[in-house]
């Protein structure tokens, strides 16, 4: 929760205590380095021993509450028929408004089914924009991911509140080109991850759902960051101010044909489920679940998981946790700004966005901007973060790079994770780290699999600037900083 203090300032506290904790470590510049080249200038490919704050992702790593323990050990275990899946598909009517829910492993098993149950070779899925795993799908089964975005979308410094939305127009005039019947269905993503966890507007979302119901296409939403997404509408959407997130939620939820989400995000858990109000839509994917995922009553999460995603689907409308993280990055982006370093703005949802291209315009984007830049920040300060760029785009068929729209080192606030003074430290080695950010220099591919190549692909830093940018930490801090 934002508190203004008697001076002026707005700090954002946390309305949680920690009750169980897990120690930290830090270890010094020179094995930093050491550790990153070993892992082939890929934060991936760390291990955790080496990481001092793990910022990789908000994605399975959040802190779980009180009553998602409890969960774990109220779990009715069972094959078939837990009592446990229908508490979860109680709080799915209750909190979604849908009446047929099924669980998958996570997000991506989601996004499996129902590129497989929905799209033919050939056709076109549009979107707000891409996600990495969806788009793998998408592509995989020989169909085309469109994004269509506004304009605004792609401008790393912005102050318009909803840079996730959808173009209408240009939906509109895709659907003519295409044909409504190549069209599988339009996907609209919460909180829309690879740019910046920028949200879309309630009334983008319904011009969608219009323009879908005008055309009859499906319209599958992403909600994996809904509860972000929905406060966000509650805190810059005019009308909503006086709305609950819940009834924000439960408005978003009542657009869409179908529902998916990871569970790793907003409900604090490791797992992903899909829902709907449509049964017929639900008896066409609910036959692949037990072939690729689990019989329907655990599809493939163990219901341990399930009793706690129950718990955090509960308490993913509480503002105090749908704004927890979104307040934090608030604090951190603004804090950059002022030191007129380049960060996403608005600030969004998941985490503090940097822009690399503007951070190290000396480096060409065939040198992996956002990669060099987000294994520095680990040389200079033991922070894990991800590339969200180019080594995030797999290569064209002649195997060519494909340049991303926008070059991000993504430093993520996992849910009730890490505190105030874990940022400020953060934003002092961002602070040097730019005013020596020509010590950063490209990276080449060493290694590269042929999908998804960020997950293993490995890399190493041309012109030895990983040792100078090293040496210079160590002048400036000392031996054991
Ligand atoms: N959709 C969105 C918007 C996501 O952010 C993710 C995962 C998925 C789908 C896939 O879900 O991981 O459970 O299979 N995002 C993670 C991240 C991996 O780090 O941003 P999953």
């Amino acid at each position: 929760m934002e508190i203004k203090l008697s001076d002026g300032r707005v700090i954002p506290v946390e309305m949680y205590k920690t009750r169980m904790v897990q120690k930290l470590n830090l270890i010094p510049a020179k094995e930093r380095l050491k550790a990153i080249e070993e892992a082939g200038y890929n934060t991936f490919l760390l291990r955790t021993r080496d990481v001092f704050l793990d910022m990789l992702t908000d994605s399975g790593v959040n802190a779980m509450s009180d009553n998602q323990f409890a969960e774990f050990l109220r779990a009715d275990d069972a094959y078939a028929g837990s009592e446990t899946f229908y508490d979860f598909a109680n709080a799915v009517e209750d909190v979604l408004g849908f009446k047929y829910v099924m669980n998958v492993h996570q997000g991506r098993a989601a996004e499996h089914l129902l590129v497989k149950v929905f799209a033919k070779a050939g056709d076109t899925v549009p979107t707000n924009y891409h996600f990495t795993t969806t788009k793998a799908h998408i592509e995989l089964n020989e169909s085309v991911c469109l994004e269509i975005y506004t304009n605004e979308a792609l401008k790393t410094e912005s102050s318009v509140p909803f840079k996730g939305n959808m173009d209408i127009k240009k939906l509109e005039d895709t659907i003519k080109k295409e044909g409504r019947k190549k069209i599988a269905f339009v996907r609209m993503e919460a909180t829309t991850n690879l740019i910046g966890g920028q949200p879309f507007s309630m009334a983008n979302l319904k011009a969608v759902r219009d323009m879908c119901t005008k055309h009859k296409i499906l319209l599958v939403l992403d909600g994996s960051l809904i509860s972000e997404n929905a406060y966000f509408i509650w805190k810059r959407e005019k009308g909503y101010e006086n709305k609950t997130v819940a009834e924000i939620v439960k408005e978003m939820c009542s657009l869409p044909d179908i529902y998916y989400m990871s569970a790793r995000k907003n409900t604090c858990v490791r797992g992903g489920c899909i829902a709907t109000n449509n049964l017929k839509l639900f008896e066409q994917i609910q036959p692949w679940l037990p072939v690729y995922e689990g019989f329907f009553t655990y599809g493939g999460m163990s219901m341990r998981e399930i009793g706690a995603m129950t718990a955090g689907m509960r308490e993913m409308t509480d503002p105090d946790m749908a704004g927890c993280s979104i307040e934090q990055i608030k604090y951190f982006v603004s804090k950059l700004v002022d030191a007129g370093i380049p960060a996403v703005t608005p600030a969004g949802g998941l985490a503090c966005h940097i822009d690399a291209a503007k951070f190290c315009p000396h480096i060409p984007q065939s040198q992996y901007i956002a990669g060099a830049l987000t294994a520095a920040l680990y040389i200079v300060s033991g922070v894990r973060s991800m590339e969200r760029g180019t080594i995030s785009m797999d290569r064209d068929k002649d195997g060519n790079d494909v340049y991303a729209d926008i070059e991000l080192t993504r430093i993520a606030l996992p849910r009730r994770v890490y505190s105030i003074s874990h940022i400020e430290y953060i934003i002092e080695r961002l602070k040097w780290l730019y005013k020596n950010r020509k010590l950063i220099k490209g990276l080449k591919f060493v290694s590269e699999p042929p999908v998804l190549r960020f997950f293993l692909g490995k890399l190493k830093a041309l012109d030895n600037w990983n040792t100078k940018l090293c040496e210079a930490f160590v002048k400036d801090h000392g031996p054991k900083a």
